[in-house]
């Protein structure tokens, strides 16, 4: 069964996302949302095989993204139906995929499900760029069936100003600065999440949080060099760095003794009673 997804009224197609930094025609954005999904996968699939997922589940990824986590769903849930969503679908469409998991392109600000129709809803990485997560959650709430689950997942910058690698946070700042500019990426999202879950019903409410240290020449530098350079012109076109200031922020990862936090993936979940 395919769940139909319908437009409710509201605020017009959300294009924002699409036209910044990290919309899918930028230059890298598909190589990093592999590598975010490398670094992140596991740490979220801990969390749902926390979850008492059954084979007939029905399940919804918001913003996909590569669809590594829709694809895990689906095999852990060969009788049920999975939707991977995505404003932009276009890393999905290509993606091998079973009979259960269909690919729906939908802004989640303007589309929804039927009520009670879903058994998980997750998102990760997606609410802190949209202008309203407050109402999203309440939306994505009243998809679940009663006893269904909610999985919100978002990073957060600790303090960046704080790291004492001055041009390390100077780089961090910017970053933090060009997303809230381009996108109007909210860091302070994080920890609002599960109030903001508990006030739409959501009982049982969980947290965890999973550190991305860079400098251990692993993954996450990975992940952040190319974060960095995929920022590089935009973060030189706006004025907040110049060239040579990101490139000493950038031989940190080279140093061996350098050992220091990005962010923090934040999540939260929680059951609809
Ligand atoms: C940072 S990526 C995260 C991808 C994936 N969830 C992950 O963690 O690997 C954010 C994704 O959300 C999608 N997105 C952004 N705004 C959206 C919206 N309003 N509705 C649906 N998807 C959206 C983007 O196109 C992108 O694929």
């Amino acid at each position: 069964m395919r769940l139909p997804a319908r437009a409710h009224g509201g605020e017009a197609v959300n294009d924002s996302y699409a036209k910044g930094l990290l919309g899918h025609s930028t230059a890298g954005e598909y190589e990093r949302l592999l590598l975010l999904e490398r670094l992140c996968d596991p740490g979220t699939i801990r969390i749902l095989e926390r979850l008492p997922i059954t084979p007939s589940w029905a399940c919804v990824d918001v913003g996909a993204g590569t669809g590594s986590l829709a694809r895990w769903l689906a095999e852990r849930c060969p009788e049920g139906q999975i939707t991977a969503t995505d404003l932009d679908t276009r890393f999905l469409e290509s993606m091998p995929r079973p009979e259960n998991l269909a690919v729906s392109q939908q802004d989640v600000t303007t589309t929804d499900f039927p009520a009670n129709s879903l058994d998980l809803v997750h998102a990760r990485a997606v609410l802190t760029h949209l202008p309203h997560p407050e109402g999203v959650v309440r939306q994505m709430a009243s998809w679940l069936k009663p006893g269904g689950f909610l999985v919100i997942e978002d990073p957060s910058y600790l303090p960046a100003q704080a790291s004492p690698y001055p041009d390390f946070a100077a780089l961090l700042v910017a970053c933090e600065r060009l997303l809230e500019r381009t996108h109007g990426t909210d860091n302070s999202w994080a920890r609002r999440i599960p109030r903001v879950m508990a006030d739409a019903g959501l009982t049982n409410l969980k947290m965890s949080a999973d550190l991305s240290v860079c400098g251990r020449d692993d993954l996450e530098d990975a992940y952040w060099r190319q974060c960095f350079s995929q920022a590089f012109p935009a973060l030189v076109a706006s004025g907040l760095m110049t060239e040579q200031q990101i490139n000493r922020a950038m031989e940190h990862l080279d140093r061996p003794e350098f050992t220091d936090v990005a962010w923090m993936m934040v999540s939260c979940w929680g059951q609809l009673q």
